[in-house]
């Protein structure tokens, strides 16, 4: 008997409708539309408005409804559900059985899943090994964020970058081969020195100190993060296509995250990927975090064909970073 692959079979999105333009952020911070560019790629990000009284569930909920339409299942067939993300709606209780309730998974277990912006990536290799040991038949793995709730929008070195969006992907057993292939996932603790939220957590409880002193917002040594994350998202790339054999005209799509173009533009040059099979969507989203790998597969669906082999890579907070080989399942 073949061994059972992991394969995605079916994809939804969701991002909210209110559009913050650079011009708007112009406006707010001192800034402009020139250096954001330039500097990151990004044009405009969705943003869930605060007056909308919602949470990342919201999102979550928007896109795992989507990708239930598309692929034609009830949500009762669902077995597991994942929730990655960096902004869960509350502490303690899982944003991921929120979400299942919600939509009417009545026979699925839920939980979240917290590596920053490699939350996504992660939740890929859990939910594809929990479908290869033949213990589940339907994982649902949603990566949404609100990363406007944990912004400062009178700090422009982080209120430029994020924005908020959810994307969803069902991992379903595959015996043709199609699906993950390989993964290499790293992480370093040093790095959350220099990319988190300082207080909220364990270590620092809210206080009205921590409240004054902006300890609940995000914040980010920008240069330092960016060094780390240009060699390291370039290495584990190559290394995943080393491993594999897997030589740059057999890469059909490199599908990274979305932090700032100039780290994906570095990423492909390293793998000699031609800037045509390097899908990108960062100018019209910024960095929704958790959700931006899942919304490239949303927008790009179309363009993905079976068989075709996608390299995943992505870099963020903690740090935490990784690739993951994936072979593309259906047209
Ligand atoms: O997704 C999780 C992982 N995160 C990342 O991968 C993000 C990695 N880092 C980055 O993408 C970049 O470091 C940023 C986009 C955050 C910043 O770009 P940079 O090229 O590293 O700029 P910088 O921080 O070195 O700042 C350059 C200059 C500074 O001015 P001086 O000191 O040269 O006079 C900043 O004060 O640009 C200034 N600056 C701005 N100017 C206009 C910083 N933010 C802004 C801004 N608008 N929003």
């Amino acid at each position: 008997m073949s061994k059972l692959s992991a394969a995605i079979t079916a994809v939804g999105g969701y991002v909210p409708q209110f559009v913050m333009t650079n011009q708007m952020l112009e406006e707010m911070v001192d800034t402009n539309d020139e250096w954001i560019t330039t500097r990151t790629g990004i044009k405009e990000r969705r943003i869930l408005k605060p007056e909308e009284g919602e949470g990342s569930s919201f999102l979550a909920i928007q896109a795992a409804n989507d990708l239930l339409d598309k692929r034609g299942i009830k949500a009762e067939e669902i077995d597991l559900i994942m929730v990655a993300t960096a902004t869960p709606d509350s502490m303690v209780a899982s944003t991921a059985a929120f979400v299942a309730s919600e939509i009417g998974a009545t026979n699925a277990f839920a939980y979240d899943l917290l590596a920053a912006c490699s939350s996504f990536l992660f939740g890929m290799s859990t939910a594809s090994s929990y479908i290869e040991s033949g213990r589940y038949k339907k994982v649902l793995l949603i990566g949404a964020d609100k990363m406007s709730s944990i912004i400062n929008y009178k700090d422009r070195t982080t209120c430029i970058i994020f924005g908020d969006g959810a994307g969803a992907v069902l991992f379903e057993p595959n015996d043709e081969g199609l699906g993950l292939q390989d993964e290499y996932l790293r992480a370093d603790g040093s790095g959350r020195k220099f990319l988190g939220m300082e207080a909220g957590g364990s270590l620092l409880p809210a206080t009205h100190e921590t409240v004054d002193a902006k300890q609940h917002y995000i914040f980010q040594d920008g240069k330092s993060v960016f060094k780390f994350a240009v060699s390291n998202m370039a290495d584990v790339a190559e290394k995943i296509m080393v491993r594999n054999n897997l030589k740059n005209t057999e890469v059909s799509w490199l599908i990274p995250h979305q932090a700032n173009k100039r780290i994906i533009d570095a990423t492909a040059k390293r793998m000699g990927l031609d800037a045509s099979k390097v899908l990108m969507n960062i100018e019209r989203y910024g960095n929704t975090t958790s959700a931006t790998l899942p919304l490239l597969l949303y927008d790009y669906e179309d363009k993905l064909k079976k068989g075709d082999n996608l390299v995943f890579a992505a870099f963020g907070g903690g740090f935490t970073w990784g690739s993951i080989y994936l072979k593309w399942a259906y047209n």
